[in-house]
C-alpha cells in the first residue's frame, strides 16, 4: 500500500510569471553567498581545513560559487571509523525511523526547491526547468526509497509454506559504504545513491563531485537539520587520487556506489575486487557508467516531432547525461527533411546563461570545453558539418550546439561518449539496418526508436538492447518510479535506480527458519 501512496513530486511552472519572479530572487540570494567556505563533516563534526576545492561557475569562471574543505587519508580513515561505529546503531534502527528522516528531507527540499534550483544553475550552469526538476527528482528518490523500504521490510517473498515451519526472508544492511556520485546530477543523482543506502541501514562515506561540491554540501545540511544521528552520513570532499583508491581499497568498505565516467567506474570495479588483508567479504559495486544513447527513425515517423524530441534529448543540459541522445540513425528516404529539421529547431536554441534561462548553457569545465572541441575536430574529418561546430567568444565554457552528419558506425564520435552538446547523424539504408547501427556500441543505457509501424516496434523492443528503450519519444528524463533507470554493457552494472529491487543492492537477504 505504502507504493500506491508515492507521487512524482511536480515541476515549477515558469510559464507562470510569478515563479519567474521568485526564481529570480532566489538567484540573487544564492549568489550574495557567493564565497562561503563549507566544511568537511566527519562524525557530525565540521571541520574547515586550508586545504580547499573551490566551486566556480562555469558560465563565468572566475566568479567563486563557495569551496569546501578537503579530506586527506588521514580523515578518511577517521570517516570510515566513524562510519562504522555508527552502524552498529544505525543497522539497528528500524526502518520506519530511518524512512522518516527521507520523508522530512523531501519536505524541507520542496520548502527550499527554488533556493536549491539557484545553487545548481550557477555551480553547474542548469536552466530553471533542468535545475527545478533535478529537485523533483531528488525529492522523488527520498519518498520512493522511503517508502519502498519499508515495503521491503514488510514483504513476505512469496516464500513457500509448509507446516512444519515459520520462514522468513529479511533484507538486513550490509556495512560502511563509499558513495561517489556525478556532477551532472549533482543534487539528485548524490541523493539516489546516499539515501539508498541509509535507508536500508548502511551508513556511508560521501564523495561529492569536485566540481559540484557546493549542492552536496546543501543536502548534506538538510539531512542534518532533519537529525539525521552523527556519523551516519560522513561528507569527505577530496581528490580521487588521495582519498579514492584508499577508501575504495580499505578492508572495511562493503560497497561502493559511482555514478559516472566508463573509465572511473572500471577502476573503482577493479579495485574493489582485489580483496585487502583482514577483509572479510566481497565488496559489491554499483556502477553507471555512460552512454552513447542513440535516436532511430523511420519514414513512417511524425519527422516534426521527431526533431523537437531529438533536440531536447541532444542539447538539454549540454548534452551532459548518460541518457542524451548523441546518434541520430535515420532512414535514407528522409534522412535530407529529418537532418534538416532538426537542424532549423536547433537554430532556435538560445545559448546562454542559466541565470538567464537560455536553453543552452556552458560546460562544466576546462577540461570538459578542450574534450569536446577536440571531438568536434575528429567529427569534422570523420563526418560533415551542417551546424555549429565552435565556442561561444566569451569566459565562460560555452559551445556552440553541434550536429555532424554522414557518419558511420565506426566514427569515433559514434562510439564514444563526448558528453557535450554535440550529435552525430547517421544513414541507415531501412529500418533494420538502422537498428543494427544502433546496437553497434559497447554501451547500453537509452535508445529511442520513432515509427508509426506496430510490426516494426515490436521488433525494435526486442531487438535494440540498452536498459532503457524509449518508442515514440525521447530517450532522457527518466522518471523514478515510472521509469526504473539504468543499462547494459559498458553503461554500468545493470541496476535500476528509482525500483524497488534497486535496495536489494545495498541489503543482503538473511532467512532465519523456525522449527515449530
Ligand atoms: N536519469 C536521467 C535521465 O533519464 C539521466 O541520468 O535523463
Amino acid at each position: 500500500t505504502e507504493t500506491l501512496s508515492f507521487k512524482n513530486a511536480i515541476d515549477t511552472d515558469f510559464s507562470n510569471q510569478e515563479n519567474v519572479t521568485a526564481i529570480e530572487a532566489a538567484i540573487k540570494a544564492v549568489s550574495d553567498l557567493n564565497g562561503t567556505k563549507y566544511p568537511y563533516i566527519i562524525n557530525g563534526e565540521k571541520i574547515y581545513t586550508d586545504n580547499q576545492i573551490v566551486s566556480i561557475n562555469p558560465a563565468n569562471p572566475s566568479e567563486i560559487i563557495g569551496s569546501v574543505s578537503k579530506v586527506s587519508q588521514h580523515e578518511a580513515e577517521r570517516a570510515i571509523q566513524s562510519a562504522l561505529s555508527a552502524f552498529d546503531t544505525w543497522s539497528r534502527t528500524s526502518v520506519s525511523e530511518r524512512a522518516e528522516y527521507l520523508l522530512k528531507a523531501a519536505r524541507v527540499l520542496e520548502e527550499k526547491r527554488l533556493e536549491l534550483a539557484s545553487v545548481m544553475i550557477l555551480e553547474a550552469g542548469k536552466n530553471y526547468a533542468e535545475a527545478d526538476a533535478e529537485v523533483s527528482e531528488a525529492i522523488d528518490f527520498l519518498n520512493f526509497y522511503a517508502l519502498n523500504a519499508i515495503k521491503l521490510s514488510k514483504d513476505d517473498h512469496k516464500l513457500i509454506r509448509i507446516p512444519s515451519e515459520d520462514n522468513n526472508l529479511e533484507y538486513i544492511p550490509l556495512g560502511v559504504g563509499f558513495i561517489v556520485p556525478p556532477w551532472n546530477f549533482p543534487f539528485a543523482i548524490t541523493i539516489g545513491l546516499t539515501v539508498s543506502a541509509l535507508v536500508t541501514g548502511n551508513t556511508v562515506l560521501l564523495k561529492p563531485a569536485s566540481v559540484t561540491p557546493i549542492i552536496a554540501y546543501k543536502f548534506v545540511e538538510i539531512m542534518e537539520e532533519v537529525g539525521l544521528p552523527k556519523g551516519v552520513l560522513n561528507f569527505i570532499p577530496g581528490d580521487s587520487s588521495e582519498i579514492g583508491d584508499y577508501i575504495t581499497g580499505h578492508p572495511q568498505i562493503r560497497f561502493i556506489s559511482f555514478t559516472g565516467s566508463k573509465e572511473v567506474g572500471l577502476h573503482i570495479n577493479a579495485l574493489a575486487a582485489q580483496t585487502a588483508k583482514g577483509q572479510k567479504w566481497i565488496k559489491r559495486v554499483n556502477a553507471e557508467m555512460g552512454g552513447k544513447d542513440g535516436i532511430v527513425v523511420d519514414e513512417t515517423a511524425d519527422l516534426d516531432y521527431v526533431a523537437e524530441e531529438v533536440v531536447q534529448a541532444a542539447f538539454s543540459f549540454q548534452g551532459q547525461k548518460c541518457s542524451a541522445g548523441s546518434r541520430l540513425i535515420v532512414v535514407e528516404d528522409v534522412y535530407e527533411q529529418q537532418l534538416e529539421k532538426v537542424v532549423e529547431r536547433t537554430k532556435e536554441l538560445t545559448i546562454g546563461l542559466g541565470s538567464d534561462n537560455c536553453d543552452v548553457g556552458p560546460v562544466i569545465d576546462e577540461k570538459a570545453y578542450k574534450s569536446i572541441l577536440n571531438y568536434i575536430e575528429i567529427g569534422r574529418n570523420e563526418g560533415t558539418l551542417v551546424l555549429g561546430g565552435n565556442p561561444v567568444d566569451c569566459e565562460g565554457y560555452f559551445i556552440e550546439p553541434t550536429i555532424i552528419k554522414d557518419v558511420t558506425k565506426e566514427s569515433r564520435i559514434m562510439k564514444e561518449e563526448i558528453f557535450g552538446p554535440v550529435l552525430a547523424v547517421a544513414k541507415a539504408k531501412d529500418w533494420k539496418e538502422a537498428i543494427e547501427i544502433y546496437n553497434a556500441t559497447e554501451y547500453g543505457l537509452t535508445g529511442s526508436f520513432f515509427s508509426s509501424v506496430e510490426e516494426r516496434v515490436d521488433v525494435a523492443a526486442e531487438e535494440m538492447h540498452c536498459g532503457n528503450l524509449y518508442i515514440n519519444r525521447r530517450c532522457t528524463g527518466a522518471l523514478v518510479g515510472v521509469h526504473p533507470f539504468g543499462g547494459f554493457n559498458m553503461s554500468g552494472t545493470d541496476s535500476k535506480s528509482g525500483s524497488y529491487d534497486y535496495l536489494k543492492l545495498f541489503s543482503q537477504p538473511k532467512l532465519v527458519t523456525k522449527k515449530i
